[in-house]
């Protein structure tokens, strides 16, 4: 993987592996969420942890070779309304809309009409916005110029229609068909009412993204940790999102998780930390397994932008459902737009000017000359505003913001391999294995007594007793140890561990690898110590 795959199949396998299942199946599910199982809950846990190490606790150096400082959050997922008002989330995008990728127009899908026309034997569709009796004629004229047979009808094209149909609709201001988007309504968020009654006041929204409640909280973390720019907060935490067209298995979710940085640094430094993270990013993912060439970075066009972004970089992977790479991470420059939005006054935003950054270290520097050491006094002197900004500023941001369930997603698709191994006869046989980076496996190891007698077991069952302190490890015992092997193959499991008739006489065991098959006799005392080598982080 990932080479094209049955995505049904591939759904099966991991509702039988305890990968993941659909939720609420035994009701018949529900559209756009998943619950993961004793073994995908392993693997998203792996993935969120090794995440959180590598670019919270223990980020490598930053361009200049400098640490780099972050710290975490855990904030609600109900805010303030008020929130989703300053970040743009309610007012004014509520609706689905199309873009057309040729005209670089957007229309509202539920005001798209068209025209359906038999041209040449195949239908084609010509849509315009409904009531522009102008654009309707266009669409007229076209289809009869593509040879349409007239007597072509008129419909109001239901969403689901519309993006079933999305190839042969020829948008209203273009002549090709197929180049309009999915309908996308920017206000995705679910709503709630906190409170008894459910009235209009009382409404709150399932936050849509983890940014915005670390947006929120910038000026009690600077207070708290007297952090100095440039540092990033970090925040691993569910969203929700009422998706028009959830689909491609986990891919597009109504509730999944999202792992969010949000670095702040000076105006004039931004760019050079838009590369670092961008770089970073996708160089992460390789360290975890993901091999570089399903790795596709790709600078948005400035029309694909988000309102907020000045420049965003999709790391996308070649997910084996599409031919084409799909966006795994977005790492977006967002300038000062979020820290503006929330400071902006009421009813927009909270009116707090205090998000915005003093650089008392550039000001104590500059401190020869001047009347006053006091920035307060200062600024009654009414200094040029330039003259200001060189102390006191707004911080842009730069957001690496990526999937926890969509990686996971990846990860099974880049694991997933099938391939030919010798069974206990030396006979071919074909096995699955899911060739998980090690850090990332659900299980690290398993134990096996080679047969249940001659006190195999107890050794067996000693080893895994001083190994489930320090990692997850399986204790497995029956069957025939070539079929143990196997079930471990297909849970990615990448060593097992038996205990001999060997074991017995010298304290050493048989380590086998996943991948390469190997067996390597190790003293028991270095089992742990060989499992522990395979998981350091290589970032
Ligand atoms: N704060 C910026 C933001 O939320 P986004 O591109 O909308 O940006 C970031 O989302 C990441 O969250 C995506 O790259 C993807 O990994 C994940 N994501 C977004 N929508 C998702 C969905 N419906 N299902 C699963 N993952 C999703």
């Amino acid at each position: 993987m990932p080479t094209k795959i049955d995505m049904a199949k591939f759904a099966k396998f991991c509702k039988d592996m305890g990968f993941i299942y659909q939720s609420s199946e035994i009701y018949g599910g529900i559209n756009g969420f998943w619950d993961y199982g004793p073994l995908g809950v392993e693997l998203k846990k792996n993935i969120k942890e090794a995440w959180w190490q590598d670019m919270v606790r223990n980020p490598p150096p930053g361009p200049d070779g400098q640490e780099i400082r972050m710290v975490g959050l855990d904030c609600a997922i109900i805010m303030n309304p008020k929130v989703w008002v300053a970040s743009g989330h309610v007012g004014g995008f509520a609706d689905p809309m199309m873009d057309c990728k040729a005209s670089k127009k957007r229309y509202r899908a539920d005001q798209l009409e068209a025209l359906s026309a038999d041209a040449g034997g195949k239908t084609v569709y010509f849509a315009y916005p409904k009531g522009d009796d102008e654009a309707q004629k266009v669409a007229g004229k076209k289809a009869k110029k593509a040879n349409a047979k007239p007597g072509a009808t008129v419909a109001v094209m239901s969403i689901p229609d519309l993006i079933a149909a999305l190839p042969i609709i020829v948008g209203p201001d273009v002549e090709e068909a197929g180049t309009l988007t999915e309908p996308r309504a920017f206000n995705l968020m679910f709503e709630s009412h906190a409170g008894p009654i459910a009235s209009e006041e009382n409404k709150v929204y399932l936050r849509p993204e983890t940014a915005q409640g670390i947006f929120a909280n910038y000026r009690n973390v600077l207070d708290s940790t007297r952090l100095k720019l440039p540092f990033g907060i970090a925040q691993v935490g569910k969203a929700f999102r009422n998706e028009i067209n959830p689909r491609n298995f986990t891919f597009r979710s109504r509730e999944f998780e999202q792992m969010e940085i949000e670095f702040f640094c000076h105006p004039a430094e931004s760019m050079k930390w838009y590369e670092y993270w961008r770089d970073l990013r996708k160089k992460w993912y390789s360290t975890l397994g993901v091999k570089s060439e399903n790795l596709v970075p790709r600078e948005q066009g400035k029309e694909e932008l988000a309102h907020y972004s000045i420049g965003t970089t999709d790391i996308e992977y070649m997910f084996p459902f599409s031919d084409e790479p799909q966006e795994l991470e977005g790492v977006a420059h967002r300038g000062d737009f979020d820290l503006k939005a929330h400071s902006a006054p009421p009813p927009k935003g909270s009116g707090n000017d205090k998000l915005n950054y003093f650089d008392e270290e550039r000001w104590n520097a500059d401190s020869a000359g001047r009347s006053t050491n006091s920035f307060k006094e200062w600024l009654k002197t009414s200094p040029p505003a330039a003259d200001v900004e060189k102390y006191q500023f707004t911080p842009h941001v730069i957001e690496p913001s990526a999937g926890a369930d969509r990686f996971t997603l990846a990860v099974l698709c880049e694991a997933y391999t099938e391939d030919e191994v010798p069974d206990a006869k030396g006979n071919k046989e074909t096995r699955v294995v899911m060739k998980f980076h090690p850090r990332l496996a659900p299980i690290k190891a398993a134990i096996f007594p080679l047969v249940n007698k001659d006190g195999m077991p107890e050794k067996a069952m000693a080893l895994y007793r001083s190994l489930k302190p320090h990692f997850n490890v399986f204790f497995d015992d029956k069957g025939a140890v070539g079929r143990r092997y196997r079930r471990q193959d297909e849970a990615g499991t990448p060593f097992c561990i038996t205990i001999d008739g060997d074991t017995l006489k010298d304290d050493t065991v048989t380590i086998r690898d996943r991948d390469t098959l190997k067996q390597e006799r190790v003293p028991i005392s270095q089992v742990r110590a060989t499992i522990e080598r395979a998981l350091t982080p290589g970032c």
